[in-house]
């Protein structure tokens, strides 16, 4: 077993024709009843929607009164200033440096300099954070299913390019066992690589006692482990039930206390499974909670095989939400199915404000027909900045390193923003 989606390629489902996984994750199949819940958390709370796919409110209804969780967030029409510039400049060494302040403009803002998003604008949005925590995982999650062997020296070059761009925590790899993640066999060596990045925070996946101590001997100094809310993933993953999973958590968790070494815990199919379809939001919360109490200090909830929509999203986070503190949430979203960045959108509205992406949306299995990576770094950001969001990187400089890794991996980015943004500058040049 190599790869993670491998064992669970959306085409070796043995009991699911297509109709059946068509059924099972169209936008509407996940959509939980209000019986779905077991926690007594009913869809949008007090929303009346009708059968007819409409909902019958009005915007007033999102305050920070009727929902809790606006606390922790701000209005988007308070942000400083909406002059930021998407590409940020400085970066003129850089390939994709050469986008003018006139295109920067227009790409930072649907109305290039203004300085606040209009009040319109503010009402159908809502409160989001002013500020958002991008997590990369590309050298961890983008890279562990790759087909063929990524030179270490590969890895390392990309953890050092990323770190240049900002970004503050970058997943470096994985201490798992070689022969379940072979492409991840390496881990050593990747940490003793970057062992001279200061500043950046470089999290580790660790399975279980055996992973960890092998991620602090390596000179890790924050680690992640990584549970289920469904059994059958959790059996294909990690080869344990749910139970069993959190059991060898917990020990993890206890070594790392000891040592002060933070844990991050990833719960992972929050939306739906391919073998079990779609997963209650409270088989989430009780995963989420669990990881939590046991001392996780940030829950990263995953659309494994990225079949969530807004519509399932937002109950499952509620569910969370109602066990675990928003502020110790994160979001991560695959984008099989081109839903990441509206995910993403309503998930800030709830108030998260720490998002996992890849850059140029490494990820994904050769073997699972239609499953694709994690949400590009590059679009998230790309998003963010048109929010007047700020993420304290700089995009310029991540579509050099989508653009490096691509190359490395000898196709195309997975990021539209970098395919597009490198057209207008590619345009730019000639004009
Ligand atoms: P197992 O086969 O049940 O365990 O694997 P085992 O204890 O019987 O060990 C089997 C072999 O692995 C033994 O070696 C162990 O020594 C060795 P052998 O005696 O056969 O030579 N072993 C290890 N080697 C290195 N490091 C270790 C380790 N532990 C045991 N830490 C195990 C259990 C959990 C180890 C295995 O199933 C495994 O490594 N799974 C990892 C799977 C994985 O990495 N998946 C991808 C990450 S999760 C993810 O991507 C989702 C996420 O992105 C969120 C989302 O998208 O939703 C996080
Ligand atoms: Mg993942």
């Amino acid at each position: 077993m190599s790869s993670l989606e491998e064992p669970l390629g959306l085409d070796k489902l043995p009991s699911m024709n297509t109709i059946d996984r068509i059924q099972r994750f169209s936008s509407g199949a996940c959509r939980p009843r209000e019986d779905n819940f077991g926690m007594g958390i009913c869809f949008i709370e007090g929303r009346s929607c009708s059968t007819s796919n409409s909902c019958d409110e009005d915007n007033e209804e999102y305050t920070a009164e009727t929902y809790p969780w606006k606390r922790h967030t701000r209005d988007i029409a308070q942000c400083r200033t909406f002059s930021q510039k998407t590409m940020t400049k400085g970066r003129n060494s850089m390939k994709f440096g050469m986008i003018d302040d006139s295109l920067s403009d227009f790409h930072s803002s649907p109305r290039g300099n203004s300085k606040d998003i209009p009040h319109s604008t503010h009402k159908f949005l809502g409160s989001i954070p002013s500020y958002v925590k991008i997590v990369e995982v590309g050298p961890r999650d983008g890279l562990q299913n790759e087909k063929n062997t990524v030179p270490t020296a590969v890895k390392i070059e990309l953890i050092h390019r990323l770190a240049s761009c900002g970004l503050s925590v970058i997943e470096a790899t994985s201490f798992v066992s070689p022969k379940w993640v072979p492409q991840l066999a390496d881990a050593k060596d990747v940490m003793q690589g970057v062992h001279g990045l200061e500043g950046i925070r470089l999290p580790v996946l660790t399975p279980n006692l055996r992973g960890f101590d092998a991620a602090i001997a390596a000179g890790a100094r924050e680690v992640a482990v990584f549970a289920s809310a469904s059994e059958s993933f959790s059996k294909s993953n990690i080869n344990c039930n749910i139970e069993e999973s959190l059991v060898r958590y917990r020990a993890v968790t206890r070594a790392a206390k000891e040592l002060s070494i933070p844990v991050r815990g990833y719960v992972s199919c929050v939306i739906g499974c391919p073998v079990e379809g779609p997963i209650p939001p409270s088989k989430v919360a009780y995963v989420a909670k669990e990881l939590y109490d046991m001392g996780c200090f940030e829950i990263s909830l995953g659309d494994t095989i990225g079949v969530g929509t807004p519509g399932t999203v937002v109950p499952m986070l509620l569910a969370v939400m109602a066990v675990v503190p928003t502020e110790k949430l994160a979001v991560h979203f695959h984008d099989t199915y081109g839903q990441s960045l509206s995910n993403i959108l309503v998930s800030l509205q709830m108030g998260i404000s720490t998002v996992d992406s890849s850059i140029a949306g490494l990820g994904g299995c050769p073997y699972a027909k239609g499953a694709s990576g994690n949400v590009a770094t590059e679009d998230v950001v790309y998003m963010l900045n048109g929010l007047g969001v700020k993420t304290n990187t700089d995009l310029g400089k991540l579509m050099s390193v989508g653009d490096f890794i691509s190359k490395q991996l000898g196709r195309p980015s997975g990021s539209k923003t970098a395919i597009a943004l490198s057209q207008v500058t590619a345009e730019a040049s000639r004009i």
